[in-house]
């Protein structure tokens, strides 16, 4: 079991609770949690939740729908690690674009081996913000990502030699300029970007970022959380940092440009990070050329043979001090009949 559950849960009521408690801890775009959940028997339903979108950076809501593939990565992992034999439905319903998938659970088959430590990594994972250790990464490991990435219809563009990912560093640069010198990005950013010491379950804290970019080479740059208050997490050590990498960059892309890729690529992303960090691997991500619908277009001809570009991914060896936040999950898990699952039952 996880930290969560000491005693397993049984009634579907339980179930519930325990997968929506691990679904909250998928990676979000500024950790927005763009998402609800409704449990009704022995299923349940998955919804965007519009109101903690980013109409400035992410218009279409393809991040938010990332974000909710993620969570539902999780639910299906949660389940998995209870014994169940997840039934998954994406976008089950094109009059109501907001429901996500639904997921529900019948049969029974052993847990494997994999499949528990992937669930021991939902709340452990943390998002990596600066440079990485120049320790090579587990043999083999870049092209079981590759299939992980597959498996759920998207694709990872390894950047393998230097031309591609200077070039995609320089995307990142451009980007990131191009958001700090634009006032209503800052004002969306610096609503999800709380100050030291907040007590919000969303949002990206101080703690979760560094108070200095470290810098590599190639260099991708952080996004701005702090906007020049100087907040965020002192450097592990004071000793001179030599030999920090910018890490295995890579691509998460989809052949096509549907919400329901957007859906499939969350449930890629959320595989990986899961996997990398079943063997101490930690991974950075960047969206912030493909938040520019020049830069996404310039990356998707130029490094991703057409294929449609989602993140950019940094994978690499390094000790992680990072703290991230959730909502708890009571505020997101509702009944079929609208009220919370497991308060007061009048
Ligand atoms: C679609 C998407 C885009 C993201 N873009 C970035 C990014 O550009 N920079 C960054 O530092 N983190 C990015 N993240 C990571 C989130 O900020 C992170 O998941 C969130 O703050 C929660 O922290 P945690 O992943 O450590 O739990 C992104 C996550 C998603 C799902």
């Amino acid at each position: 079991m996880s930290e969560l559950a000491s005693t397993p849960p049984v009634t579907a009521e339980e179930i519930a609770r325990y997968v929506v408690a691990e679904a909250v801890w998928a990676p979000s775009v500024n950790n927005t949690q763009p998402w609800r959940f409704v449990a009704d028997g022995q299923q349940i339903s998955l919804y965007a939740d519009a109101d903690r979108g980013l109409p400035v950076a992410d218009p279409d809501g393809r991040e938010m729908m990332i974000s909710c593939g993620a969570a539902l990565f999780n639910i299906r992992v949660a389940l998995r690690s209870l014994g169940y034999v997840p039934q998954t439905i994406v976008l089950p319903d094109p009059s109501r674009p907001a429901l996500v998938a639904q997921v529900s659970w019948r049969e029974l088959a052993p847990v494997n081996e994999y499949e528990w430590r992937m669930s021991r990594q939902v709340r452990r994972r943390r998002t990596h913000r600066g440079a990485f250790d120049p320790d090579p990464l587990p043999s083999g490991m870049l092209g079981a990502l590759r299939t992980s990435a597959e498996r759920d219809g998207a694709a990872l563009h390894i950047m393998a030699d230097d031309g591609r990912r200077a070039t995609l560093a320089a995307a990142v640069q451009t980007a990131e300029q191009q958001l700090r010198l634009d006032s209503s990005r800052v004002r969306e950013l610096a609503r999800w970007a709380p100050a030291p010491g907040s007590l919000r379950g969303d949002g990206v804290p101080a703690t979760s970022y560094p108070v200095r970019t470290e810098r590599t080479d190639p260099y991708f740059p952080g996004r701005d959380f702090a906007h020049g208050q100087g907040w965020g997490v002192p450097p592990l050590s004071t000793a001179a940092q030599s030999h920090r990498a910018a890490g295995v960059v890579a691509l998460l892309t989809t052949a096509a440009d549907r919400p329901a890729d957007w859906v499939n690529v969350g449930q890629a992303l959320q595989r990986i990070l899961l996997a990398t960090g079943t063997c101490g691997v930690a991974v950075a991500l960047h969206s912030q050329p493909t938040e520019l619908p020049l830069l996404r277009d310039f990356i998707r001809t130029k490094l991703s043979s057409g294929a449609y570009p989602h993140l950019v991914l940094r994978i690499g060896m390094v000790t992680q001090a990072s703290v991230s936040v959730r909502r708890d999950p009571d505020e997101v898990l509702f009944s079929s009949g609208g009220g919370h699952v497991g308060l007061a039952r009048a």
